[in-house]
């Protein structure tokens, strides 16, 4: 039986479909104190897959409470899927006295569980973290579905050099077009330096691909760089897409085509979902 968080509903119903398991009834309260209780009071299976992109810190509780109610009714095995990891980006200590947050989380998240699914992390060491078993899954060819066909001499950049294996997939199942990625350098949570690609731009379509859009710095700095360099069709396409603030009114006024996401997050422009190739591996 699938459990879900609050905030993964609709992709833990498609997971649920394609899977052809029961999706559990969950109801999600809160109290006068800010305490949050999630419960599933109609749980029956030997297996609990608990489905829940922890994009905030009341997610993370959900999510932990879960796992226990499952523990609670006698599930034999717990299995989490976090389709998108918060906090994995906080992969090592910046600085003196600083936590790896990426690691207290997954410890707390391995006391309630047997094993572990995230889609696309930032790195994949992220599920070394884990007490328990923990391995990703890449989902970045989804991203060439909302794809027009008729994309003119396409070319796909990532926005760094580490995301360029996701450029790669997505040009890969496109079937068509070049890659490159731009040079990137974060000057502060909300500002980046970035360096155009050599790749000649001019007249032609692009796709910039990314693990997550977060404030969208990121991408409408490269959107803009590109308009200044008479490229055709500009289309930005990720698999997480938090899109916090003000992120999508930066990329609409640096002038993207269309955005596209999966449903990781669940936003307007989570156009694919990931629950195939969660499937897959379940
Ligand atoms: C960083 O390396 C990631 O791949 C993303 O490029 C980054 O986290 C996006 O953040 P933002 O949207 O805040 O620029």
């Amino acid at each position: 039986m699938i459990l879900s968080g609050s905030a993964s509903q609709s992709l833990a119903a498609t997971l649920a479909d394609e899977l052809n398991e029961p999706l559990g009834f969950v109801e999600y309260q809160s109290f006068p104190d800010g305490e949050l209780l999630a419960s599933a009071p109609d749980f029956e299976a030997h297996r609990a897959i608990v489905v829940a992109s922890t994009v905030s810190s009341d997610a993370h509780l959900e999510l932990l409470q879960l796992q226990d109610a499952a523990r609670e009714w006698g599930a034999e095995e717990v299995v989490t899927v976090l389709p998108y990891m918060g906090y994995s980006r906080q992969d090592k200590a910046f600085d003196h006295g600083q936590p790896i947050s990426a690691r207290a989380v997954a410890r707390a998240i391995s006391s309630g569980t047997d094993r572990v699914f995230t889609v696309n992390p930032h790195e994949e060491s992220v599920c070394d973290f884990f007490d328990v078993p923990a391995k990703s899954i890449d989902a970045a060819g989804r991203l060439a579905d909302p794809l027009p066909d008729d994309l003119i001499d396409p070319v796909f950049l990532s926005p760094d050099e580490g995301a360029l294996d996701i450029a790669e997939t997505v040009r890969n199942v496109y079937g068509d077009g070049v890659t490159d990625y731009f040079e990137k350098k974060r000057l502060s949570g909300t500002e980046v330096e970035m360096t155009p690609s050599d790749t000649d731009v001019t007249g032609r379509d692009v796709v910039i691909t990314d693990d997550i859009i977060a404030t969208g710095s990121t991408m409408s700095e490269a959107v803009s760089l590109l308009h200044g360099r008479d490229v055709g069709r500009v289309f930005v396409t990720c698999v997480h897409p938090m899109l916090a603030g003000n992120a999508r009114l930066k990329l609409a006024n640096a002038g993207v085509e269309a955005v596209y996401g999966t449903d990781t997050i669940e936003r307007a422009v989570s156009q694919v979902s990931v629950a195939p190739n969660v499937a897959n591996r379940l």
